[in-house]
């Protein structure tokens, strides 16, 4: 008799599912590229959304500075095609080119995120990661898997949040694939905007810097590595090849370290979150030695795509409520549910991109 049951019961429970998957064609001027996925959705519930992103994420003062001046000198401070896009962006929802500036600030350093590398006994290079964040209802509505079509040709895949132009988490096919797990603590705003204003990059347009414009991991490594940007963060980045998987861990100037797979001394994967490698993590948020023992279980030669998802599903690897109040005021002590999505991905093997919100409790 559990069929009964199982009926009555399956339809309640939050399942984990497949976000929506559209295209985005980089031979249309950068104004126009997002008007076909921005018709998906409701522009006054996306409205809405921004208006709850920024009362949670963003401080006053960041608002009152960045809205006046990206409206006046929208060229001076965004480069292209980002400037492009989020011009087409603000017109298509029916808003302030300022309010879409500042919401693609929002996430730089916020993003409690997990983010593993790891390398099979037949040198076959998995890439996977947890993005957590504070309101992860809002956020699983609005994130989707993006194509970016180029010559008629899928030229790379990411992950990201609507009205959102720079990625987390992204795939150049056939080359490598990159996540970003956000470093920074505490009062990292002042800095942040003071090298926007200098021209540095925001974390996340690097990442598609890379997935645009790189023909190889190494490459991307160097990209990655050197190029300024406006918070602190960790690149994770996967090839096709044996031994291409690397952790940087930077400074807004440059590399404070490279932590490369060395499979050779059995290192054959590494599991970065929101800590240095080389320090331990507070008690309070270690979701690295779990999954270190998720993968030690595992076994290199099982390791792919599949079974890296289901460490990334360990709690609390996946789920964990990271206590530190990183937002300034906001209550986020609750215990809740925050990852809002998992990917697996392998660039050897394009298809295998693979995406879930995470809506289980
Ligand atoms: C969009 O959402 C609003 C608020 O939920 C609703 O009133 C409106 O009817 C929706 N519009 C469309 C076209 O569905
Ligand atoms: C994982 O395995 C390695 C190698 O056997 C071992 O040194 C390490 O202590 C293990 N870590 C955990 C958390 O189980």
């Amino acid at each position: 008799m559990l069929w009964p049951l199982l009926l009555l019961v399956a339809p309640c429970l939050p399942q984990d599912y497949e976000p929506p998957r559209y295209t985005v064609s980089l031979e249309l001027p950068p104004e126009r590229r997002w008007e076909p996925v921005l018709r998906h959705y409701n522009s006054s519930e996306v409205r809405e959304a921004i208006d709850f992103v920024f009362r949670t994420s963003l401080p006053k003062w960041v608002h009152a500075i960045i809205r006046p001046l990206a409206e006046a000198e929208l060229a001076f401070l965004v480069r292209e095609p980002y400037a492009g896009e989020i011009k087409g962006i603000a017109r298509t929802l029916g808003v302030n080119i300022g309010d879409v500036v500042a919401l693609n600030l929002c996430y730089e350093a916020t993003a409690f995120c997990t983010s593993i590398i790891a390398q099979d006994d037949k040198g076959n290079v998995y890439h996977g990661r947890n993005l957590d964040y504070y309101f992860p209802d809002i956020l699983r509505k609005l994130t989707m898997d993006l194509d970016f079509i180029q010559n008629g040709k899928v030229a790379y895949t990411g992950t990201t949040f609507l009205g959102y132009v720079g990625l987390w988490t992204g795939q150049r096919p056939y080359r490598f694939t990159i996540s970003g797990d956000a470093r920074e603590r505490g009062e990292w705003w002042k800095n942040a905007i003071s090298a926007f204003f200098k021209h540095s990059s925001p974390v996340s347009w690097l990442i598609r810097d890379a997935l645009n414009n790189d023909n190889d991991f190494e490459a991307a490594a160097l990209r990655l590595s050197k190029t300024p940007i406006i918070a602190e963060t960790y690149y994770i980045i996967g090839g096709t090849q044996p031994k291409e998987g690397l952790v940087i861990t930077r400074n807004r100037d440059g590399p404070a370290d490279l932590w490369p797979l060395d499979p050779l001394r059995s290192e054959w994967f590494h599991v970065e979150t929101n800590y240095d490698h080389w320090t331990t993590p507070p008690p309070s948020d270690d979701r690295r030695t779990p999954a270190i023992k998720a993968l030690n279980a595992t076994g290199q030669a099982n390791i792919n795509t599949d079974s890296l998802y289901k460490v990334l599903s360990v709690k609390p690897v996946m789920n964990s409520n990271h206590s530190t109040n990183h937002l300034g005021g906001v209550d986020f002590s609750r215990p809740q549910h925050i990852t809002v999505y998992t990917t697996v991905m392998s660039a050897a093997t394009p298809e295998k991109y693979a995406t879930r919100i995470r809506n289980e409790v």
